[in-house]
């Protein structure tokens, strides 16, 4: 039996919904027995000439001088830096993130026995969207989203792979309604594989379901696994980032895994947003399913092609530089100093969106992350990009403008005390083309 066909039968036989749900892609990749599982199979040997790695002869780095002196790292550190990364991602890098993943929200940590994959290192949550695409999406295979979203999804499920995407308006009349997701779903041929993606806190709109759409959100997908198998990704980009009392923090994957047998969780979480680290580009891929040694393997088999065709391997110098957070002892204190800050925006922002005037604007439901969405009254049919022009030139304001008439404002990179006068600014300019 081929290589491919051994990896898919064991996923077909121990994962089986995930295994339908595998794109055309996805049941092709297969990681060859070529350099790095040759080099990996040789490591340790007395002469190890396998991998085109540049080193001193014994294993160790030779960065230059110039480089290294910017990093102060031990040379165990420094050879991890500076030389490959393993495909799948540093192995301690994968421990120390499992950890967070259940820790990072002490008070809402998930149960022990709620067991996923160890999480796979990639080049950011882009990345990580992008080989679940590859893996799972594909020509005809639909994928329900929640509108507005982030619209890289388009590129990454739609134009990347050719998935169809079911845009849904979950935000009727200024109210979430999980619902709709859910009816869009049980829309779908029946029997038909499906994907679902769920970013909380939103981008942009800055939304957290609450307890109870948590809950029938949750309750709406198991009933729909019961009509196909059914991965629901979630995109955890803004995790943690919780401002309102009672609004769960911790990840909604939590409340997937072991919900239905259909029903295959996903997580993507990083460093980039949660840590600061918007330049490192480390984010991490997990599922939520309970899995065999040999179903795992075959399952990280297809993502180490996958990631050797695209991005090779992961950036080593950037899991050790996040390595070093994540053991340092500080990280839960100084990732809690981002929260602090980031919800201190949050409040300083409330008084201006309550005083917006409701002829021009109205914010979006708005209790998390790091962005709030406005909607211009359709009524005064303004074209948000020419709001956005003007906001620039007549009032040095910046905003990000999205169809067909939304304005959305990233608060975390405006201080608590410029926010007022900088909404000050919003609604004046939309003020003055209004009544042009
Ligand atoms: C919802 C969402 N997902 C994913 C990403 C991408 O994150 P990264 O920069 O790690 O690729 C972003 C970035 O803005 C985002 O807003």
């Amino acid at each position: 039996m081929s290589g491919v066909d051994r990896v898919n039968q064991t996923l077909e036989s121990e994962a089986p919904s995930l295994f339908k749900l595998l794109s055309p892609m996805g049941r092709e990749a297969y990681f060859p027995p070529d350099i790095p599982f040759q080099a990996k199979e040789a490591a340790g040997t007395d002469f190890n000439g396998t991998i085109g790695v540049f080193t001193d002869g014994a294993g160790n780095a030779v960065p230059l001088p110039a480089m290294e002196d910017v990093l102060d790292f031990d040379p165990e550190e420094r050879n991890r830096a500076f030389l490959y990364s393993p495909v799948l991602g540093i192995p301690s890098v994968r421990d120390a993130w499992q950890r967070w993943q259940r820790t990072g929200q002490p008070d809402q940590a998930p149960a022990e026995d709620q067991i996923t994959t160890r999480p796979v290192v990639l080049g950011g949550l882009t990345h990580g969207l992008s080989m679940v695409a590859d893996l799972f999406a594909g020509p005809g295979r639909h994928l329900v989203v929640g509108k507005p979203f982030w619209g890289n999804y388009r590129q990454i499920f739609r134009l990347r792979t050719g998935a169809q995407l079911v845009e849904v308006d979950v935000y009727r009349d200024f109210a979430y309604r999980p619902s709709a997701l859910v009816d869009a779903l049980k829309a779908l041929p029946a029997g038909e594989p499906a994907l679902m993606i769920v970013n909380f806190p939103s981008n942009p709109g800055g939304y957290s379901p609450t307890v109870e759409q948590r809950r029938d959100l949750r309750q709406g997908l198991i009933e729909a696994a019961a009509d196909r198998p059914l991965m629901v990704i979630c995109d955890d980009a803004y995790g943690g980032l919780v401002f309102t009392e009672g609004v769960p923090n911790r990840s909604f994957f939590w409340d997937l895994l072991g919900a239905h047998e259909n029903l295959v969780p996903v997580k993507i979480d990083g460093a980039t947003k949660e840590f600061a680290f918007f330049g490192g580009r480390v984010a991490f891929l997990t599922f939520g399913l309970e899995l065999s040694k040999a179903a795992t393997e075959a399952l990280e088999n297809k993502m180490q092609c996958l990631s050797r065709a695209t991005i090779g391997s992961p950036s080593a110098t950037s899991q050790m530089i996040l390595l070093r957070g994540l053991e340092s002892g500080r990280v839960f204190d100084e990732v809690s100093e981002i929260r602090r800050i980031a919800r201190e925006r949050y409040l300083a922002v409330q008084p201006a969106l309550a005083a917006l005037d409701p002829a021009l604007l109205r914010p979006l439901p708005f209790n998390s992350g790091f962005f709030v969405l406005m909607e211009l009254n359709p009524e005064l049919v303004l074209d948000p990009h020419a709001v956005r022009k003007h906001l620039i030139e007549h009032y040095s304001t910046g905003i990000v403008a999205a169809q067909p008439s939304y304005l959305r404002v990233a608060l975390c990179s405006v201080s608590a005390e410029a926010l007022p006068e900088m909404f000050r600014r919003i609604e004046a300019g939309v003020r003055e083309l209004a009544n042009a």
